[in-house]
């Protein structure tokens, strides 16, 4: 097992082939004056599973919108080597009013996809989550859980080259969390796309990504990576694996040292 310093030196402006997201010395400073982010450089390859995980309010969901370009950095560059991004919020998100069905088809409504190809995908997504019996109900007819699970399937639905997931299995009890890890593995694994996904447990960050940035408290920096080189596919079982308990004993060390 091995630390490695992340300071890539990316020129963001010219992402090189290979490479899906750079942040280059990106700093961010919210106009209320909170410094979020401090100098982050962290490159992301294309098809690469990385887990961001760091003490609460050091800049892990701030770091994702940028990513998304939903928010510019106040310095650095952050570059994204594709259009096609999914965004799992903290939050749901979903139209009250609109059944679980159509709040799943919602993005790719909007992206113009053509209606039978989209009710193919809305099935396929909503069976993956689990919630084709939920198909026609409102989302207040559905727990905290189902709701994320609605919000993981309306980005599926996009088929993104990259997802950006923000603790979306934090709502769930620990036995739909790993059938939902053990999904997101398949179609990880099977669509290859890029994830950068932030957790609050080392636990999930180990058994999904092939690197864990831990982040230091706010203004939020990387502490570390630590390379998980356990191999895919990867199944749920790896977690009984003297291999895995200890990569996850080495980025909780990490962790209790930032904070
Ligand atoms: N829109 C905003 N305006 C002002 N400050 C913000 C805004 N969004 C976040 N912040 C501040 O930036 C810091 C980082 O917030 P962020 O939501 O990125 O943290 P986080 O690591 O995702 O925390 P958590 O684990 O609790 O979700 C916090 O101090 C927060 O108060
Ligand atoms: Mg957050």
């Amino acid at each position: 097992m091995h630390l490695v310093d992340t300071m890539h030196d990316v020129d963001a402006r010219h992402l090189t082939k290979g490479l899906q997201a750079s942040f280059d010395h990106v700093g961010m400073r919210y106009p209320t004056g909170t410094q979020a982010l401090d100098d982050v450089s962290l490159t992301v390859a294309k098809g690469e599973c990385v887990a961001l995980v760091g003490p609460s309010g050091c800049g892990k969901s701030t770091l994702l919108r940028l990513a998304a370009g939903l928010e510019a950095p106040t310095s650095g560059s952050v570059a994204l080597g594709t259009t096609s991004v999914g965004f799992v919020f903290q939050e749901p998100n979903l139209l009250p009013w609109s059944s679980v069905r159509r709040n799943v088809g919602l993005l790719a409504r909007l992206a113009k996809v053509p209606k039978a190809e989209r009710e193919g995908r809305v099935a396929a997504a909503l069976d993956a989550v689990g919630l084709t019996a939920f198909a026609d109900q409102l989302p207040r007819a559905l727990s905290g859980g189902m709701r994320m699970r609605v919000s993981l399937a309306r980005s599926l639905v996009l088929r993104p080259e990259m997802m950006l997931l923000d603790e979306p299995f934090g709502a769930l009890d620990e036995l739909t969390r790993q059938e939902m890890q053990g999904e997101l593995l398949r179609l990880y694994e099977s669509r290859r796309f890029t994830v950068l996904f932030v957790t609050h447990s080392v636990a999930e960050a180990v058994l999904l990504a092939r690197r864990v940035v831990v982040m230091s408290p706010r203004p939020g920096r990387i502490a570390a990576t630590i390379d998980i080189d356990l191999p895919y596919p990867r199944r749920p079982e790896v977690r009984f694996s003297p291999r895995y308990v200890e990569h996850v004993a080495a980025v909780s060390d990490v962790l209790q040292g930032v904070r």
